[in-house]
């Protein structure tokens, strides 16, 4: 509209479905590394978009993050829909449980009338654990659904920040630092170019069943995200739509 034109928001959107490869990106007015406000108008208009989603695509799964815990909170529906499935994409226990993939999930099925699916496990798995849990059949369960899923919904997140904040180990934290890491999403760690450094042995959500999902929305916001989201869109699905703020976009026009 003419609010948006003005502010020059359609031809950054143009901009940057160009630099990112993809065909749908959505700029909120603002910077939310500045207004905490324009997280909240991410998760929003995110929110409404997945809404149309609804009535095509029933399995859909979600990550963690304070973004996506910013679409939870404006999810509606209309009409009650049983037959939406709303699944944890992954474990995340560790992490603030406010802005885990469980409790999104959760909230996400609570006011859209659908079910959830949740995984609750570590994030971090040792070798032998990994190798055990994946033989149990719940968790072989949350595999089958990752094949089918239909919609992701997720965050990207600074590699640097994202495993302090996981308290994740020394050695994981200087190969994170040392492969030149600087985005992460579904556990994995991404340098500029798009390259896997580092992953999580984690039982959530892979990145081939990402690949094979029809609609995958994803989240990120603020200046200080420039970096990442370039990195992770070396990568990411073309059938990715983004929704991001100003403050980011500018950035990433200015950095390329
Ligand atoms: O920890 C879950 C997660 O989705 C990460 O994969 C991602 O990097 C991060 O959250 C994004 O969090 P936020 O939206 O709070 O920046």
């Amino acid at each position: 509209d003419f609010m948006r034109e003005m502010a020059g928001l359609s031809d950054m959107e143009k901009q940057l479905k160009s630099i990112l490869g993809i065909t749908r990106v959505l700029i909120l007015p603002q910077d939310s590394d500045d207004i905490p406000a324009v997280k909240a108008n991410i998760g929003k208009e995110a929110a409404r978009l997945l809404e149309t989603k609804f009535p095509l695509y029933k399995k859909i799964a979600v990550t963690g993050g304070s973004t996506m815990a910013a679409i939870s909170k404006e999810i509606t529906a209309d009409k009650k829909d049983a037959s939406l499935q709303f699944i944890a994409a992954r474990g995340g226990l560790g992490e603030d449980v406010l802005h885990q993939a469980n409790t999104i999930a959760s909230l996400f099925a609570e006011k859209t009338g659908g079910a959830v699916k949740t995984l609750y496990l570590p994030d971090h798995l040792s070798a032998e654990a990994y190798e055990m849990m994946m033989r149990e059949p719940v968790i072989k369960e949350m595999m089958e659904l990752y094949d089918q899923t239909e919609v992701v919904v997720h965050g990207i997140g600074n590699a640097e920040e994202i495993a302090l904040h996981r308290k994740s180990s020394v050695e994981e934290v200087n190969r994170i630092r040392n492969g030149g890491a600087v985005s992460e999403a579904f556990g994995y760690y991404f340098d500029k170019e798009g390259n896997v450094v580092y992953r999580i042995r984690t039982a959530g959500i892979q990145m081939e069943q990402v690949q094979n999902a029809p609609f995958i929305l994803a989240v990120a916001g603020g200046r200080s995200k420039a970096t990442a989201i370039l990195s992770y869109f070396k990568i990411a699905p073309p059938q990715t739509t983004l929704i991001t703020d100003e403050g980011a976009a500018r950035k990433i026009i200015e950095l390329t």
